[in-house]
């Protein structure tokens, strides 16, 4: 596994990382020793890189991702954690809680939960619009300073927002949303970043599945599956992106690949400051995601793929309309 180096500041992380949400219910009941296994095969394959959110089924998935981690060399593996979304008892979302004496206390909490002594990135889930960045930011560098902490991270916020919390101290990445399906970072967040010398680790690189090539449109989200909201998943819409992937299947057949591993591979060469995290949640899942590493793109390779798969071409957004106000880019 090669690494990336997150942004001037950042620490180095392997090129491809594994986000563990689908662990702890998002896409439907998970299987906890096939999960543990994942997160076992991926390390011993050479993936150190490891993103959770504190929110993901209420401490579920750090207390999953403790388990699997439990006995290994601290410095073998990096904890990306965000934290700051509240939930409520059932499956609701309370919006976010950015204020600096709450971010320590969800720091507390994570790590407990984690049972470690530091997180390698800490990042606030979304803008909380209620609390300036600065104030969020300066409790992070703070908990840094303390040791706590050893980098700041940032998670769907827009430039604008980048750039103050950067005067504050130093961003090593933000985690956004970015695939063939979903480029809105690059019109203003993929130059900004790069100005600032910020690395990008881009969550949902094969849709949540949708662009996987394992989705068909009889394929319907099981209870409690997030997919089931999904505008992109939705009858009307699945159909024509399903058509996208159709495209892209012959131009994964041409190179001997599969779709998710050409989806995945796709946006780790848009740039080395760019992380792709895949959601993996079996092993086999994450046999099929790491090669994609090692496929190497030609130009005409990418020009092909971008025809298969145009700027924008996808229908529907990216998150139910309630959560979209809350994103740093569009679609
Ligand atoms: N910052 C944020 O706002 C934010 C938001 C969402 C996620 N994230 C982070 O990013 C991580 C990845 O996001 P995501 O879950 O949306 O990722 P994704 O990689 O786009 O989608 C994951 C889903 O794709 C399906 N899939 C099919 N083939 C696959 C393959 N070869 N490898 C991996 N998955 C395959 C799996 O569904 P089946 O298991 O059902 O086949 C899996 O659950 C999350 O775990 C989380 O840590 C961050």
């Amino acid at each position: 596994m090669q690494t990336r180096t997150l942004g001037t500041t950042g620490p180095a992380v392997s090129a491809l990382g594994l986000g563990a949400m689908g662990m702890s219910g998002a896409y439907g009941e998970a299987d906890r020793a096939e999960s543990i296994a994942t997160v076992h095969a991926a390390l011993e394959t050479g993936v150190t890189l490891i993103d959770t959110g504190d929110f993901y089924a209420m401490g579920h998935n750090e207390l999953l991702i403790a388990e699997s981690l439990r006995g290994r060399d601290r410095d073998g593996y990096q904890l990306s954690v965000k934290f700051g979304m509240m939930r409520g008892p059932g499956p609701e979302f309370g919006g976010m809680d950015g204020r600096p004496e709450a971010v320590k206390n969800f720091l507390a909490y994570s790590l407990t939960r984690l049972g470690t002594d530091h997180i390698d990135i800490y990042r606030p889930a979304r803008l909380d619009p209620a609390i300036p960045i600065e104030e969020t930011v300066g409790a992070i560098k703070e908990m840094i300073d303390a040791g706590y902490v050893r980098h700041l991270g940032l998670s769907e916020v827009d430039a604008a927002t980048i750039r103050r919390a950067h005067a504050v101290h130093p961003v090593a990445d933000l985690q956004i949303e970015y695939s063939l399906i979903s480029r809105a970072v690059e019109a203003d967040i993929l130059p900004t970043l790069r100005e600032l010398g910020i690395g990008l680790t881009a969550y949902g690189v094969l849709s949540r599945g949708l662009i996987s090539g394992h989705w068909s449109v009889g394929h319907t989200a099981g209870p409690g599956d997030s997919r089931g909201f999904s505008p992109r998943f939705s009858s009307g819409n699945v159909e024509h992106n399903l058509a996208l992937v159709e495209a892209l299947r012959q131009v994964a057949d041409a190179k001997g690949c599969t779709v998710a591993q050409l989806a995945i591979a796709w946006v780790a060469a848009q740039g080395d400051d760019i992380v792709p995290l895949v959601g993996a949640r079996t092993r086999e899942r994450l046999a099929e995601a790491l090669p994609a590493m090692d496929l190497i793109l030609t130009a005409d390779d990418l020009a092909d793929i971008e025809k298969a798969v145009p700027p924008g071409a996808a229908r529907g957004d990216r998150y139910p309309s309630a959560f979209m106000s809350g994103l740093g880019a569009g679609n």
